[in-house]
């Protein structure tokens, strides 16, 4: 009997469905050729599920998710949903699937594929060759610090986060940091703004302390987050893997997308501690949103989902080899000019799907 493995798919809001859709067809040309069994099971997360069932997450979808191999989630968002509070938006389905699930780290790649050194608005000398790992810790600090809130004052209102950061919240991210540097150059650069900050002084002080203990063979560096954005517009391969907060990763992650050539190329991996065992329900997602602006009109680049889930491949369900064929089947497909308009170029969603999913099939077929 082949294997099988149950996948919650989330396909969520605005281009969310349509660089979904992509990536599901890459996922059933992989079934086919790996002769392995995707039980997919598809679920509303954020606005849609607003509107249907008046909540972004049911507790059921949250079980389904606990009870897969893997999430392949979408985007969540958009105008429609902006008014709600805190507690009902779109965004609290990602949120809540990453706290719950306790997946603490998220992993951000920012590889320049070759076809697209042009594409980026940056020069190619300061791009090229660009391979760098974000790991950004997405279970805590700003987002989830208490106490949070708004308050009536005399003269208006104040809203008011907190931004926490623990012993042990940092080490789990550190280890994953150091761990990957160790599979790649060796370079932790860890960033946070202990200048000013009492989370960012305690952030250096235990990646300091963890490497000593645990890493001494990786080097590494500290950065202060403003310097740390200005040196990946500057010098972006100065950097291996960068290990930051909630906040500053989300910010650097967007900043790093667009050193690949756009926003639509960057996936990402959403770890925790489960990963060491057998079942382990991890969250794979592009790091872009629903963007509302371009939603519906076929002008999404897929990539970023597609890529998402050759993430899942590697790290969920040990198909390191199906995860690099549908890497080099986007490779291939860029390099032949099958590209959306923010990579400049003018196919549509599902024009590109049709070439990853042409170039997949060659790379694939039996020779004759
Ligand atoms: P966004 O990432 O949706 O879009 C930013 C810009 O990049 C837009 O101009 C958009 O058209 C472009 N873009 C994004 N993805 C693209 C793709 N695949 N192909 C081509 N162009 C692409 O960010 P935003 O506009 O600030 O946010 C819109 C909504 O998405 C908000 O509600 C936000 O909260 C939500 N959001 C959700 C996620 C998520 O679900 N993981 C991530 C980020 C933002
Ligand atoms: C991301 C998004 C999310 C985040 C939002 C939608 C909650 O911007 O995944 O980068 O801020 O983490
Ligand atoms: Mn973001």
């Amino acid at each position: 009997m082949s294997e099988s493995f149950r996948i919650l798919v989330l396909p969520g809001d605005g281009i969310g469905p349509e660089v979904m859709e992509q990536a599901v067809r890459v996922l059933k040309q992989i079934e086919t050729y790996a002769g392995v069994k995707f039980e997919l099971e598809y679920a509303l997360a954020g606005g849609c599920a607003i509107d249907a069932h008046g909540t972004p997450l049911l507790d059921e979808t949250m079980e389904r998710a606990r009870a897969s191999h893997a999430v392949l989630f979408g985007s969540v968002g958009g105008p429609k949903w902006e008014g709600l509070g805190f507690d009902l938006r779109p965004e609290i389905a990602i949120l809540r699937l990453r706290k719950e699930l306790n997946l603490f780290a998220n992993l951000r790649p920012a590889t320049l594929f070759d076809p697209l050194i042009e594409a980026s608005t940056l020069k190619p000398e300061v791009i090229g060759g660009l391979d760098l790992m974000i790991v950004r810790e997405c279970a805590g600090g700003l987002y989830f610090g208490e106490p949070r809130g708004i308050e009536t004052t005399a003269s208006g209102k104040r809203g008011y986060n907190t931004e926490t950061y623990s012993t042990e919240e940092i080490e789990r991210v550190g280890r994953v940091a150091f761990t990957l540097a160790r599979g790649r150059r060796n370079e932790v650069c860890s960033v946070e703004k202990a200048n000013v900050t009492e989370s960012g002084l305690v952030w250096r002080e235990v990646m300091t302390a963890l490497h000593a203990r645990e890493f001494a063979d990786v080097k590494l560096r500290h950065m202060y987050a403003d310097n740390c954005a200005m040196q990946l517009v500057r010098a972006p391969k100065q950097f291996d893997v960068i290990v930051t907060g909630n906040m500053f990763g989300d910010i650097l992650s967007d900043l790093a997308s667009m050193l690949t050539g756009s926003l639509g190329m960057l996936p990402s991996a959403t770890i925790g501690a489960t990963q060491a065992e057998r079942f382990n329900p991890a969250v794979y997602e592009p790091i872009h949103g629903s963007a509302p602006d371009i939603a519906g009109k076929g002008l999404a680049n897929p990539m970023a989902q597609i890529l998402s889930l050759g993430m899942m491949l590697r790290l969920s369900l040990g198909m390191p080899k199906e995860a690099a064929l549908v890497e080099q089947a986007c490779i291939d497909a860029l390099a032949a000019g099958a590209r959306t308009p923010d990579l400049g170029g003018t196919l549509n969603t599902t024009q590109v799907g049709d070439a990853v999913i042409a170039h997949l099939e060659r790379i694939t077929a039996v020779p004759a």
